[in-house]
């Protein structure tokens, strides 16, 4: 069923797991994740972002999730993905959003904290829970100084101040991960001494975006069909698993999905050109989607906590 987003973390966070939060855009996204999920007895997120609402509907993707997370048996959070201002926070509570996030990090720290108040404010006046973010997503050089560090990434002292300021439920952090299939060259840098100076200073649970890992299995079956991509690259795994347990309790994944649905769909275009009937074409892409989404939910300690 569906579930409050506060409710998940909190226990992912006390019990040192972390429960992936995966874009949707469409039925057969939904499909693969809450079939994997309940396969693997997994708590999950489903998030939207303006992308998807744009594409899909923020209606009809909402109506499409609640629905079908009322027939599983593992606990749904339907969360708002990089809400942009209060009156989106205030859409996805009217459209019945367990979860939203409100996205003020590009504002400086006391715009950031005022709009985000409100946006609480709102928010747990009808019991739904919160995420907000401090620092500016973007990767980082192995060898950068400390200073350029500094000047976006999330502060482990302004972190405390802006969870005490704001009353939100759970904090999404900067520490050199980015959105997107191009990461950053060879293994992206990750500033795990700052997480853990986070950590220590922030007991809700924290939030990790731009967390995909581009998957060589994925670039090969993209690689296969002729795709080109030049050099993406994602997060990998060993770090995903060292920030669990400093604290990160959400992790976010779009790209590796876009990936498995788009080489699904490329297989059977390509190497089957007499097919025209969409459902086996979509069908192969739900296929690898489900692959994708189980290694997740392994990687991220997530299977059987349901
Ligand atoms: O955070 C960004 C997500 O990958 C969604 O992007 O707005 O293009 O759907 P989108
Ligand atoms: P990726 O692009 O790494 O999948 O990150 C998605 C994300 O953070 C959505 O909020
Ligand atoms: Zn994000």
């Amino acid at each position: 069923p569906l579930a409050l987003g506060k409710d998940v973390l909190d226990k992912a966070r006390r019990e040192g797991y972390a429960v992936p939060s995966f874009n949707t855009n469409n039925l057969e996204i939904t499909q693969a994740i809450l079939e994997t999920a309940e396969a693997l007895r997994a708590p999950v997120f489903i998030q939207v972002s303006d992308g998807a609402r744009k594409y899909a509907g923020l209606e009809n993707l909402s109506n499409l999730v609640r629905d079908m997370a009322s027939r599983v048996s593992v606990p749904v959070v339907l969360h708002l993905d990089h809400g942009a201002d209060y009156k989106m926070v205030l859409q996805a509570l009217r459209a019945g959003f367990t979860s939203v996030m409100i996205d003020a990090s590009h504002h400086p720290f006391e715009e950031n904290v005022c709009e985000t108040k409100k946006c609480v404010e709102a928010a747990h006046a009808v019991g739904v829970s919160v995420e907000a973010e401090l620092g500016r997503l973007q990767g980082i050089e192995d060898n950068i100084v400390v200073d350029a560090k500094d000047a976006f990434l999330t502060d482990p002292e302004e972190a405390a101040r802006f969870v005490e300021a704001t009353g939100i439920d759970y904090l999404a952090i900067a520490i050199g991960t980015s959105h997107g299939a191009y990461k950053g060259k060879g293994r992206p840098y990750i500033d795990h001494a700052r997480l853990e100076q986070i950590a220590a200073k922030v007991s809700i649970p924290l939030v990790l975006h731009g967390s995909s890992g581009v998957p060589q299995w994925l670039k090969d079956k993209m690689a296969a069909t002729g795709a080109d991509l030049g050099d993406p690259t994602g997060i990998h795994d060993e770090d995903i698993r060292k920030a669990i347990p400093n604290g990160i309790a959400k992790i976010n994944i779009d790209t590796d999905l876009r990936l498995a649905l788009t080489a699904g769909i490329r297989e059977v275009v390509v190497g089957s050109p007499k097919e025209f009937d969409p459902r086996k074409i979509l069908g192969k892409g739900r296929e690898y989607l489900k692959q994708v989404i189980r290694e997740k939910f392994e990687l991220m300690g997530t299977v059987g906590r349901a």
